[in-house]
C-alpha cells in the first residue's frame, strides 16, 4: 500500500540500471548486479523498498574504463586536453542543459536512495547546477588572467594551467551528486579525463545522466562504472595509470588506495576526509542563537555531513541552560519520510547505522553520560532518535569517533584550554564553530583556532558553502583545497611557453597569435 506517498514521489517501476559508460559508449552489463534497496518503506508493514539494481562490474570492465580514459588523455596529446577553452566550455554548458532536464528524477532518487528531505534534495541539485555555472565563469576568469604575456629578464612567458591526466573520482553517499560533481566538473574543465565510481548509496541517480555525459564529451573523457571499490578502484590504482585520486570519503580507504599505487611521486591527491568539528559555547554567547545553530549544525541530514558539528563544548556556567534548551529543540524536530512537510530528521540509508549509534550511546552511558532528551535513543526500523549525551569525556567512543549520524555529545569545560588542547590532539582539523561576543576573549582564541582547523565560524554552524570559499582541512581531514577557484587549481598544474625577447622569436610568436593556430598560446578574451 503506497497511499501515504504523494504521487510524484512514488516508485512505479524499479530501475534496473544495466548500463555503464566507457569510451563514449553506453555499454550493456549482462553480469551480476547489486540490489538497491531503500530503508524507506512503501508498505504499512514497514518493509524496505526495492528500488532496482546496479551493475556489479568486474575488474576487466573496470580496467577498460581506465584504458578508455588513458586513450582519451593520450598522455596529454588527446583531443580534450589540447582543446581550445571555449570548446570545453561549450561541452560543459550543453551537459548542464541536459542535466537540468533530469532534475525531478534525480531529486526523487536522492530522497529514496539516501533519505534526503525534498528541500535538501532540491538544494543539492540546484547547488550543483550553480557550481557548474560558477566553475565555467571562474575558468573563464583564469583564462582571461592568463591571456597576457609576462616579461622578466628578457624572457616572455605565457603562463596557463594545464591538466594533470587521468583522474579516478570516488564520491560519497551523503552528497552523491554535489560532492561527486564538485570533483568531476573542475577536473573535466581543466582538460583531464575521468573514471567516476559512485559510492555505495546514491548510485541510481546517475542513470539519468549517462546519456548526457556520453553525448556532450568526446569518447573516453568521462567514464562511469558501478560496483565495488575493491574490485574496481584497487586494480586501477595498482596499475599506476591513475594520475590523480580524487576521493571524498574516509582516510582508511584513501590510504589503502594510495598505498598500492606503484609510483607515489606521480600520484596527486584531492581528498575530502573525515572530521569531528567542534562547537565551543562561551559563557557570554547568545544562547538561543547557539542552540538553533548547533541543532542545525549537528543534525541537518541526520548529522551525515562531513561538516556536521560532531562534538559540543559548553562552558559550565551556561551548560545547564544550554543543555535544557538544546534537548528541548532536538525533541521538537520532526521525523518523517523525505517528502513529508516540514520534516527535518529522515530515515537513515545505512541499515546498520541505528545499531552503531545505539552502541555509541550505550558506551557513553556506561561511562557516566546521561541522555538528556526524552526521545533520545528511541528506535524505529530505519532510525534512532538523536540522543543528547552529557557529560561526555575522553573515555567514551563518541568523544573520538566520527559518528556521521544522529547523536550529539556535549562536553563541559571551565578552561578554554580544554577544547583547544583536545582540538590540537585530535586527528582531524576541518572547521570549528565559536559562540560568544567579547572581542577580548574571541581575538586570541581566533588566532589559535585558525591554526587548528581551516575555517572558524563565528556564531554559526560549520558548513561547506558558499562554494566560492575554500573547503579544506588539516591532518586527517583533507588533502588539497576545493572551492570553485581552488578546485580548478587542484586539478591542474602551471605550464607555460617561454621565449627570449628578440626579433626572431617575437616574429614567430606574433604569427602564432595572429594565425590563431594554437589552443594554448592565444590572447583570446573569453566573454
Ligand atoms: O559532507 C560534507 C559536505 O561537503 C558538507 O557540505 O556543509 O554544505 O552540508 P555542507
Amino acid at each position: 500500500m503506497s497511499q501515504f506517498i504523494p504521487e510524484p514521489f512514488r516508485i512505479h517501476h524499479p530501475l534496473e540500471l544495466n548500463q555503464y559508460l566507457v569510451g563514449g559508449e553506453i555499454k550493456r552489463w549482462n553480469g551480476p548486479v547489486i540490489e538497491v534497496n531503500s530503508t524507506i518503506s512503501s508498505t504499512q508493514e514497514g518493509d524496505k523498498t526495492y528500488l532496482g539494481s546496479i551493475p556489479d562490474i568486474d575488474e576487466k570492465a573496470g580496467m577498460e574504463a581506465l584504458h578508455a580514459a588513458r586513450a582519451a588523455y593520450d598522455l596529454g596529446k588527446g583531443l580534450w586536453p589540447t582543446m581550445r577553452p571555449l570548446k570545453r566550455i561549450k561541452a560543459m554548458k550543453k551537459f548542464t542543459d541536459l542535466m537540468l532536464q533530469q532534475r525531478e528524477e534525480i531529486v526523487k532518487l536522492l530522497m529514496w536512495e539516501i533519505g534526503k528531505s525534498l528541500p535538501d534534495a532540491q538544494k543539492e541539485f540546484d547547488r550543483t547546477i550553480v557550481y557548474i555555472h560558477d566553475t565555467i565563469e571562474e575558468y573563464k576568469n583564469m583564462d582571461r588572467d592568463a591571456a597576457r604575456f609576462h616579461r622578466h629578464e628578457g624572457v616572455y612567458a605565457q603562463i596557463r594551467r594545464g591538466p594533470l591526466g587521468v583522474i579516478l573520482c570516488l564520491g560519497p553517499y551523503n552528497y552523491p551528486l554535489n560532492e561527486a560533481f564538485a570533483l568531476l566538473i573542475p577536473a573535466l574543465m581543466m582538460g583531464n579525463t575521468v573514471i567516476f565510481k559512485p559510492a555505495k548509496y546514491g548510485v541510481l541517480l546517475m542513470a539519468p545522466l549517462l546519456a548526457a555525459f556520453a553525448s556532450c564529451f568526446p569518447p573516453g573523457v568521462v567514464n562511469i562504472v558501478f560496483g565495488r571499490g575493491r574490485t574496481l578502484a584497487s586494480p586501477m590504482m595498482k596499475s599506476g595509470l591513475v594520475d590523480v585520486l580524487a576521493l571524498i570519503g574516509n582516510s582508511t580507504s584513501a590510504n589503502a588506495l594510495q598505498e598500492i599505487h606503484p609510483k607515489k611521486n606521480r600520484l596527486r591527491l584531492v581528498l575530502g576526509l573525515e572530521a569531528k568539528n567542534p562547537a565551543i559555547i562561551l559563557p557570554d554567547a547568545d544562547l538561543d542563537l547557539a542552540v538553533s545553530e548547533c541543532v542545525a549544525g549537528s543534525l541537518s541530514f541526520n548529522g551525515q555531513r562531513c561538516t556536521a558539528l560532531k562534538i559540543i563544548y559548553v562552558h559550565e556556567d551556561i551548560a545547564e541552560e544550554f543543555n535544557q534548551k538544546f534537548s528541548k529543540k532536538v525533541d521538537e524536530l520532526i521525523f518523517g519520510n523525505p517528502w513529508d512537510p516540514k520534516v527535518f530528521l529522515t530515515p537513515l540509508p545505512e541499515v546498520d547505522k541505528p545499531d552503531y549509534i545505539h552502541g555509541l550511546i550505550e558506551d557513553a552511558v556506561s561511562h557516566g553520560a546521561k541522555i538528556l532528551n526524552v526521545k533520545g535513543g528511541e528506535r524505529t526500523s530505519n532510525f534512532i532518535w538523536p540522543a543528547v549525551l552529557f557529560p561526555v569525556d575522553h573515555r567514551m567512543r563518541v568523544f573520538h569517533e566520527e559518528q556521521f549520524g544522529p547523536v550529539v555529545p556535549i562536553v563541559p569545560f571551565t578552561d578554554i584550554h580544554t577544547p583547544l588542547d583536545d582540538m590540537a590532539e585530535s586527528p582531524y582539523g576541518q572547521q570549528v564553530s565559536v559562540f560568544g561576543q567579547d572581542p577580548q576573549t574571541l581575538s586570541p582564541l581566533v588566532d589559535v583556532l585558525v591554526n587548528l582547523v581551516c575555517r572558524v565560524n563565528l556564531n554559526s554552524s560549520c558548513q561547506r558553502g558558499p562554494d566560492m570559499y575554500p573547503f579544506t582541512g588539516r591532518k586527517d581531514s583533507a588533502v588539497a583545497t576545493l572551492s570553485v577557484h581552488d578546485a580548478l587549481r587542484s586539478f591542474s598544474i602551471r605550464t607555460f611557453v617561454a621565449s627570449k625577447d628578440n626579433e626572431y622569436n617575437n616574429q614567430i610568436l606574433k604569427s602564432i597569435l595572429d594565425e590563431r593556430g594554437s589552443n594554448f598560446l592565444h590572447t583570446d578574451y573569453l566573454l
